[in-house]
């Protein structure tokens, strides 16, 4: 296992539709492996590939729920079924300290492979459900922020450059 590298807003590999997972290889798993490193390290919740600079559809999700560790695997996720609505507070791994409200559904049901290659339905409410929402999104070349309404995401935007110029990024 090894840390890589989280890449940050800007870097284009963060704008790619990611490329659907082939084989589940002895690659991929090394790769899965090294997420949640990565992700655990972070800390955060959830971590797509593109997040260490490899454009394939596959995510890693563990949001930790009494504070017992439940990892899961998303190779070639597609969400089949959303239900409700959630506002609630939102970050990201690539956009270092900057926090929004976002609209997201409060149920998600997505269907992937797990790491063994079988097909597993999973579903997911409340912060599971954005979980599943924000690293789907990551996979389309879409952050958090590019869900809220136009007004809010230029004034999102200008505070996430406004923040790089100060900080290293
Ligand atoms: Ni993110």
């Amino acid at each position: 296992m090894a840390l890589r590298k989280i890449v940050k807003h800007g870097d284009p590999v963060l704008r790619r539709k990611c490329l659907a997972v082939k084989q589940i290889d002895k690659e991929i798993l090394r790769l899965i492996d090294d997420m949640f490193e990565t992700m655990y390290d972070a800390p955060g919740i959830g971590l797509a590939a593109n997040q260490i600079g490899v454009p394939l559809r596959l995510a890693v999700i563990d949001i930790q729920e009494n504070g017992k560790k439940s990892p899961i695997v998303l190779i070639n996720p597609k969400v089949v079924e959303l239900k409700g609505r959630l506002f609630e507070e939102e970050g990201c791994l690539s956009i270092p300290g900057f926090l929004a409200p976002v609209k997201r559904y409060a149920f998600a049901k997505v269907e992937a492979l797990n790491e063994k290659g079988f097909p597993v339905t999973l579903t997911g409410e409340g912060l599971l459900s954005r979980a599943f929402q924000h690293e789907t999104d990551h996979l389309i070349g879409k952050f958090f922020v590019d869900r809220a309404s136009l007004l809010k995401r230029l004034r999102m935007y200008g505070a996430i450059r406004r923040y790089k110029k100060t900080h290293p990024w």
